[in-house]
């Protein structure tokens, strides 16, 4: 069994090249170093040691998450999750994951969420796909002149120091965002400290900057075909904002091809052009993996559609405090004594908890314990949302 502790400042370098040769990538140049040693949050990385030498590591920076209704709980944003080569599958990840998340829960943080490289791990954790995003890629598109656009669109440094105040004043509409640390936007500060090639367009309405892109152009090998623009950050405080970033996008010279890594599921940007070929889903993909570490603060921070009430079980064996019978009804979620309808592991309910799924589909998908199917109908409407949560940041 490792032990696991968090790691002292002069430790973190270590760590993060552990990391990156968990992806099979190189050690940081010193020049990356100077900017990425700033993006770790004091007291928060762990170290996985066996007989003295770190074996794993896992970070986590301080964040909050937007709830339906509105309120802003906090969250940890876990990331570089990496376990050395030659030591897996002896428990190094599970004794990470043990130590984190009752940290988290000591620190009162709500929820953990991250984004998963390989989708098969996270669940045993209480981890679920709480949002998805739409991976969009647009060929000799243009939007139709009826699309609600206008403002002003102007490319700016990466290093622009408005960008933080602009992505906080978006947000906020969006269910299933968070915020972005100090420590996150150090990715920006490095882009443009050794000139990685990113691109950065802010778009200023009436209300001053209210939204920005950041793309990498990457050349393609087929000489026939010019550049694609991999757009890896959209932030736009309205969807005339969005639409606005997306004219600026298309109208750019020499590009074959725009994609976007994660757009909302709402975004219809197939309906925005005239021909509805030259815009593609790609894929949808899983966006925030969302862990519900104190459940009774959780589901009683949300707000409920109107519906008969639902007793449901919870279970999360990885966290025993959170098991039990929560009952549900449009004004609130508490726990209870009563006989539950329906039952779910914890990482099921984290797929429930933004309306990601229905869960009239996840018991269809064998997902959730049926006693009484007449449950299920209650529990799609109270659980369902008007717009589809994003997270929309890549941690
Ligand atoms: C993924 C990774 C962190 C797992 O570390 P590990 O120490 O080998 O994991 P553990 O031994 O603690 O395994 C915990 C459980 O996950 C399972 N598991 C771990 N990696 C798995 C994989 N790649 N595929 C399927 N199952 C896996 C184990 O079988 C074990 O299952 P159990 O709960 O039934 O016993 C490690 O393989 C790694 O560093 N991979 C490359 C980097 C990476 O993918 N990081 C994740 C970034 S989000």
């Amino acid at each position: 069994m490792p032990d696991v502790r968090p790691l002292a400042a002069d430790e973190v370098r270590a760590a993060h090249t552990l990391f990156r040769a968990a992806l099979h990538r190189g050690p940081m140049s010193a020049d990356q170093w100077a900017f990425s040693g700033r993006s770790f949050e004091p007291g928060r990385t762990l170290g996985a040691f066996v007989d003295g030498r770190m074996v794993g590591t896992a970070l986590a920076w301080s964040s909050d998450l937007v709830v339906p209704g509105g309120a802003t709980l906090p969250m940890a944003a876990v990331t570089r999750v990496g376990v050395r080569t030659d030591f897996r599958r002896r428990g190094v990840l599970r004794a990470l994951m043990r130590e984190q998340v009752d940290d988290v829960a000591e620190r009162g943080e709500v929820f953990a969420g991250l984004h998963a490289t390989e989708p098969v791990i996270y669940g045993r954790f209480g981890y679920g796909v709480g949002t998805r995003a739409l991976r969009v890629a647009a060929r000799g598109a243009r939007l139709l002149p009826s699309v609600p656009t206008g403002g002003a669109v102007r490319v700016v440094d990466p290093g622009f120091p408005g960008l933080p105040g602009i992505y906080d004043r978006a947000r906020r509409s969006r269910v299933g965002s968070i915020a972005r640390p100090p420590e996150w936007w150090v990715n920006y500060e490095r882009a443009w400290g050794v000139n990685e090639n990113l691109v950065v367009a802010v778009h200023s309405g009436d209300d001053g900057d209210d939204g920005f892109v950041a793309w990498r152009p990457s050349e393609t090998a087929d000489p026939t075909d010019t550049t694609t623009l991999a757009v890896e950050d959209f932030v736009a405080a309205t969807p005339a904002v969005a639409y606005a970033l997306w004219e600026f996008l298309l109208g750019i010279d020499l590009v074959s091809c725009v994609r976007a890594f994660m757009r909302p599921l709402d975004e219809s940007l197939t309906v925005a052009v005239p021909d509805p070929r030259t815009v593609s889903i790609e894929d949808v993909v899983d966006d925030l993996w969302l862990r519900l570490v104190d459940v009774p603060a959780a589901l009683g921070a949300r707000v409920y559609g109107d519906a008969d009430p639902v007793v449901v079980e919870v279970a999360d064996p990885f966290r025993p405090g959170n098991d039990g019978c929560y009952r549900i009804t449009p004004d609130k979620a508490e726990r209870c004594d009563d006989a539950p309808a329906v039952s779910v592991g914890v990482e099921v309910l984290a797929m429930l908890y933004f309306g990601a799924w229905s869960w009239s589909s996840l018991a269809e998908a064998g997902r959730v314990t049926v006693d009484d199917p007449a449950a299920l109908a209650h529990l799609d409407r109270l659980f369902a949302l008007e717009r589809p949560a994003f997270c929309g940041t890549y941690f």
